[in-house]
């Protein structure tokens, strides 16, 4: 893996939960510039308050937000000053459903959709628009939660009937009590992908412990992060992991 972190932000980005992501992303960056060039086209869908944006734009690439929150949009473009990046980010109000009509087809190198699929009334929809927004060649980076990890969790903190709920439902949620439509699982989120013609080409758990021990800054922020890059793609570590992250292709014709 890469270890190529922004760096105004490399100290939150060797965080153990997101630096799996980042990895990844940096490897992705990388690819691109040997064949490409410097400068990536990205598209982050549902991309909140910029905390891969602005970072990335740090990095010298061109960033556009789609988001349908005007407070996180706010603090998004607040957070692109401080970081003096304005130039290199874009805000646009729209969610998911929209993205066909603020974005152009194969318009980007690089498409994220970071902790968005659980949210969204039709994620094969969703995934569609990204495909279609992701120029050919390029990328699409895909974070969703994982059923497994939220089952072990209550199960480990004792409360199994919600376990079984979780572990039951179609879509991996304690009806009427959880904040998310959904949750994820490896295969259904790979076949979820394929079915908007993308090509998985790397899947990664992401926090593989991190959520499930006490303090986890205490317990060793740095061996921590060792350890969730090691194993966040050997099975079955990866698919215990809070979050399944998965790095997709849109094939050049
Ligand atoms: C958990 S945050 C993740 C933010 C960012 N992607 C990240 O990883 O830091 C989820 C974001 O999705 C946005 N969102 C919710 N529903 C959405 C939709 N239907 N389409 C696009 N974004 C949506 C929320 O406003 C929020 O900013």
């Amino acid at each position: 893996m890469v270890d190529n972190m922004p760096k105004e932000s490399a100290k939150t980005h060797r965080h153990p939960r997101v630096a799996v992501v980042w990895s990844v992303l940096s490897a992705e960056i990388e690819r691109f510039a040997a064949g490409r060039g410097a400068t990536m086209r990205i598209l982050d869908v549902g991309g909140g308050s910029g905390g891969f944006a602005v970072p990335l734009a740090e990095l010298g690439h061109d960033v556009t937000v789609v988001e349908p929150s005007a407070d996180a949009l706010a603090s998004l473009r607040r957070r692109a000053a401080d970081a003096g990046v304005t130039d290199r980010v874009t805000a646009v109000q729209a969610d998911a459903d929209e993205l066909p009509d603020v974005a152009e087809p194969g318009s980007a190198d690089l498409v994220l959709c970071h902790s968005v699929l659980e949210m969204v009334d039709y994620p094969d929809i969703a995934l569609d628009a990204l495909a279609k927004v992701c120029a050919p060649g390029g990328a699409v980076s895909v974070l969703v939660a994982n059923r497994i990890a939220a089952v072990l969790a209550k199960a480990l903190s004792g409360q199994f009937t919600t376990a079984l709920d979780l572990l039951h439902h179609v879509d991996g949620v304690a009806e009427g009590r959880d904040t998310i439509k959904r949750r994820f699982e490896t295969a259904t989120l790979t076949a979820l992908v394929g079915g908007s013609g993308l090509v998985t080409e790397q899947v990664h758990g992401v926090g593989v412990v991190g959520d499930l021990i006490q303090n986890p800054e205490t317990a060793g922020g740095e061996a921590l992060r060792e350890f969730e890059l090691a194993t966040a793609s050997r099975v079955p570590f990866r698919d215990m992991a809070t979050n399944i992250h998965l790095l997709a292709r849109k094939p050049m014709r």
